[in-house]
């Protein structure tokens, strides 16, 4: 059975056409005081049930342990969990004494009541071994690829940073474009330098990759240095657009245009992951 996480309504229904299992609903109220109640609206006594539910904004976190929750005391046989966006996976270590590994926080906790776990472009691959269960990462960077050369003709792809580098430069292969990196240092939350670099992009039409978009400070500064470098038109794409605050006024600004995919779902979720996750759900 496929259970519709109410975090991912329009992903949760691609899947549901693209494969041939029953689905269940999941019925979500709000309680007076904020307080959430989550209720599986059919028997799923036995069953062996896959939840698919993103985890952002912060609400659909808990939503996501609350149907665990109702998954398991209401007799499922076997409960996989696929979470297209993986919410906190930044902080995936101690930076600074003190912190919390939030990352690895939530992992425990979608453990406790989960018999597998999915997601799509986890912040780091070592994010799989904080789960006991079986936990997998998939990548969504290669359907970008092939959307970017569909709808963008690039001449090369780009990653933002080093971090972004394997990631973008397998995607680039796949679909037999170039590519190269930007070197970033994060300054703080809000702010990015990017160094300018000796790529030859005179002239021509890049699309730059990456796994998230948050404020949009990465993309932002990435692009404006391609420009600055005499790109002719700079894109930017994304699996996870979280764009908070002002983040596509940034975009819209310098970028002449922006996408993502539907992990979590808005107006520019150009991209579906569905066809990634089909075979899980069979
Ligand atoms: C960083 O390692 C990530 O891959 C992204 O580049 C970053 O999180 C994007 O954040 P923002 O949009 O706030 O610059």
């Amino acid at each position: 059975m496929l259970v519709k996480g109410p975090a991912s309504p329009l992903l949760c229904k691609k899947l549901a056409n693209q494969t041939d299992v029953e689905t269940v609903e999941v019925q979500t109220q709000v309680f007076p005081d904020g307080e959430r109640y989550v209720k599986i609206e059919e028997d799923i006594e036995g069953e062996k049930c896959t939840l698919v539910q993103t985890t952002y904004p912060n609400q659909n976190l808990l939503e996501l342990f609350m149907i665990q929750n109702a998954l398991k005391e209401n007799g499922a046989d076997f409960i996989k969990v696929v979470v297209p966006y993986y919410s906190y996976g930044r902080q995936d270590k101690i930076f600074e004494k003190g912190e919390a590994v939030s990352a690895k926080a939530f992992a425990k906790r979608i453990d406790i009541e989960a018999d597998e776990f999915y997601s799509v472009d986890l912040h780091s691959q070592e994010i799989v071994d904080f789960f006991d269960i079986t936990a997998e990462n998939i990548s969504a960077m290669t359907k970008l690829a092939e959307y970017s050369m569909g709808e963008k003709n690039p001449d090369l792809l780009i990653a933002p940073d080093e971090g972004a580098k394997d990631i973008v430069k397998d995607a680039a292969l796949s679909v037999g474009l170039g590519w190269d990196y930007l070197e970033k240092t994060r300054i703080d939350a809000n702010t990015v330098e990017i160094k300018p670099k000796n790529i030859d992009v005179e002239g021509k039409s890049v699309v730059i990759l990456d796994d998230i978009i948050a404020t949009g400070g990465t993309m932002t500064e990435a692009a404006r240095q391609l420009k600055e470098s005499g790109a002719k038109e700079v894109h930017a794409g994304c699996t996870h657009g979280l764009f908070a605050g002002d983040a596509k006024d940034k975009l819209g600004a310098v970028c002449d245009s922006f996408f993502c995919t539907d992990t979590i779902e808005q107006e520019r979720s150009e991209v579906s992951v569905a066809p990634l996750l089909a075979d899980l759900i069979e």
